[in-house]
């Protein structure tokens, strides 16, 4: 029998109202997105600022609301879900935030801020409960205790991220939804935050949606990958393909753009990137059709749809 996905995402598109020259226009800012999640895995979601992958996690935790589509987690549809049940999915499925500086209250002690989801949820019996909680989360990510009485302009870029993460463990959660966890860390405390967060998943069996616009990043971490072109997935595929074998021309662009490209992995890159389109008038047909070396008619009028090429391997072009 095959296990059922922890996650399913179908279909998810979600829309923002913006105001553009007096006018409210619409950014389609996902757009027909589906992928699943099996426990355990680490999924990765790599694509260019503007993208929709931060939207990607904000729908799937409802801090966006969707226009369309269906989450399945645990066999529930999430969207449905109200009350209670929504309150335990929220201990269940947590983000970390792409900016930890600004998620955390600059006001509220580290302690308090990693607590904090907690006391809402009333998940400490006792002052002490909370305390020894508070310390464990500390610890698992590799923090002395003492961080518990310090405020977050006393940390470094690296501890704050950590604490971010902290935040997002302490109810021991099924699914870590971590945005850019390490962009903006220099590469040696880079590499200290992705070995915690693969210890964490060894440890408390988390399954992960790793987000980043690095696919070096991505490609460290992740079991699987799903690169995002203007809020849709343009290929999904096991990790070890991606590198070695992209396929979708803008996983190709990707691939070279990668700060240390590996000496062993040849591309044949020179791709012209060129200006994104933009988010305000979609182009008719493939989004990727005005930036794209291999572009033929067809891609100015037909979207391509996202169709299996090899098992686990899914791509959205007309011409490869
Ligand atoms: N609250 C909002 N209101 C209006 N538009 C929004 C809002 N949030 C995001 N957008 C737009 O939706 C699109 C996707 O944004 P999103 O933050 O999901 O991208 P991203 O891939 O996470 O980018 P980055 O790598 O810069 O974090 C962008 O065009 C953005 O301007
Ligand atoms: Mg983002």
């Amino acid at each position: 029998m095959i296990e059922q996905p922890l996650l399913d995402v179908r279909g998810l598109s979600t829309d923002y109202t913006a105001k553009r020259g007096g006018k409210t226009v619409r950014v389609q800012a996902v757009k027909d997105v589906s992928f699943t999640l099996a426990k355990r895995e680490v999924l990765g979601i790599v694509g260019e600022s503007g993208c929709g992958k931060t939207s990607v996690g904000r729908s799937i935790i409802r801090l966006a609301k969707p226009h369309r589509g269906e989450v399945i987690f645990s066999g529930k549809d999430i969207f449905t879900t109200g009350g209670d049940a929504l309150k335990q999915l929220r201990l269940k499925i947590r983000m970390v935030f792409q900016d930890p500086f600004a998620s955390l209250n600059p006001r509220r002690s580290i302690g308090d801020s990693i607590a904090e989801t907690g006391d809402i949820h009333g998940l400490f019996a006792s002052k002490a409960e909370r305390h020894r909680q508070v310390q464990q989360a500390l610890s698992n990510v590799g923090l002395d205790g003492s961080f518990a009485a310090r405020y977050p302009h006393e940390l470094s870029g690296g501890q704050r991220q950590r604490v971010g993460i902290a935040r997002a463990i302490l109810p021991a959660p099924d699914v870590v939804i971590a945005d850019e966890a390490v962009s903006a860390l220099d590469v040696s405390v880079q590499a200290q935050v992705l070995n915690l967060l693969a210890d964490l998943r060894e440890s408390m069996g988390l399954s992960m949606i790793f987000i980043s616009h690095d696919l070096g990043v991505v490609g460290q971490i992740s079991d699987r990958v799903a690169v995002m072109y203007m809020g849709r997935i343009v290929e999904t595929a096991p990790t070890a393909s991606i590198i070695e074998q992209p396929i979708h021309p803008y996983t190709r662009t990707l691939m070279a753009a990668r700060p240390k490209p590996d000496p062993r992995i040849r591309i044949k890159a020179g791709i012209e990137i060129g200006e994104p389109p933009s988010q305000f008038e979609r182009p008719a047909g493939c989004p990727y059709a005005k930036r794209c070396p291999l572009v033929t008619t067809i891609c100015t009028t037909d979207d391509p749809a996202l169709r299996t090429i090899a098992p686990g391997r899914l791509v959205a072009c007309h011409n490869v």
